[in-house]
């Protein structure tokens, strides 16, 4: 056993352990993304999912957070039965080794149980600890996905401030093109995020998909100033729902599909970009706080 002087020693070495761990992790250069929609049931959980698993299959390491709060289901998708959500971390004291579940797919998921609004009663200062661990922890992964809930809510627009790009879904009804246009107003009036790009979903060609993208980005360009770039156009296909029901993911169940082949591009794309990419330290965690307080 050391005298009193090698323990203050040997207990400043740890501390500046710790702090060039903090340093180096906030340095940490991560892609994260806010998948997001202004009208519900548009392919986002869907999106987020294989996106995850298409930048997995990259060789980049993926944490998908489920953020809708709702109605979480990101798990359905993926074939897994999380044991721990992240309720348990933040009321029963599971570490966030815990409630991660690995696939087989090689990405990681955490997940809020369905129903999970009673979050918001618990206070500021608490989550605001866990979103710090959260987003230490993230510095493990290359990519982080936040797969949130449909909609402007104070919510959704926090995870959007989060992350450097958000992936606004749309299909080609004419409600959610409007809904599109209402949350990219919202995006550029109070600049919650650098990046806005557009994925059309569940076209039925690329011509449709190709005239949708235009019409957002000539009502964007004329009202907002602002180009709206596409990322990326995905065709339906009723593959997606028989790979859902078969409980595996779509790139994985069907890979030679054009839906798979379209997300493998878009995620390539973004990867290419480099708008996603910022450091673990520039992720804003006070709006990770708002938003899964839902304020
Ligand atoms: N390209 C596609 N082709 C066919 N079906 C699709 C496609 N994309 C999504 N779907 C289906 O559309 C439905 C809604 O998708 P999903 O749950 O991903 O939407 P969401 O935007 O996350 O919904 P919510 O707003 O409720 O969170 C699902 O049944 C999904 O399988
Ligand atoms: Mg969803």
């Amino acid at each position: 056993m050391g005298n009193g002087n090698d323990q203050a020693a040997s207990l400043r070495n740890m501390q500046s352990d710790e702090n060039k761990k903090f340093d180096m992790q906030s340095k940490k250069a991560i892609s994260c993304i806010s998948v997001a929609s202004g009208k519900g049931g548009v392919g986002k959980t869907f999106i987020s999912v294989n996106l995850a698993i298409a930048f997995g299959l990259m060789n980049r390491r993926v944490l998908l957070v489920d953020a809708d709060l709702g109605l979480a289901n990101a798990d359905i998708i993926l074939g897994v039965h999380p044991e721990y959500s992240m309720q348990d971390a933040i009321f029963k004291g599971k570490s966030l080794t815990e409630i991660t579940v690995r696939t087989e797919y090689g990405i990681d998921l955490i997940s809020a149980s369905s129903g999970s609004r009673e979050m918001v009663s618990m206070g500021a200062a608490r989550m605001g600890i866990f979103i710090k661990d959260l987003i230490s922890f993230a510095s493990e992964y290359d990519v982080l996905i936040f797969d949130c809930a449909a909609g402007i809510d104070s919510n959704v627009t926090s995870f959007i401030a989060a992350a450097p790009q958000c992936a606004i879904i749309a299909n080609p009804q004419p409600t959610s093109i409007m809904d599109v246009y209402a949350l990219s107003k919202l995006i550029h009036q109070d600049n919650l995020t650098e990046n806005t790009g557009l994925i059309v979903n569940m076209v039925s060609d690329d011509n449709e998909g190709m005239k949708v993208a235009r019409t957002l980005n000539f009502v964007s360009e004329r009202y907002l100033s602002k180009s709206m770039e596409l990322l990326g156009v995905i065709p339906y296909s009723p593959n997606v729902e028989r790979a859902m029901h078969s409980r595996k993911p779509m790139i994985i169940k069907y890979e030679d599909d054009i839906v798979s082949d379209r997300i493998k591009k878009t995620a390539k794309g973004i990867l290419q970009r480099q708008t996603a990419l910022t450091s673990i330290g520039n992720i804003n965690t006070d709006k990770l706080v708002n938003g899964f307080l839902n304020i």
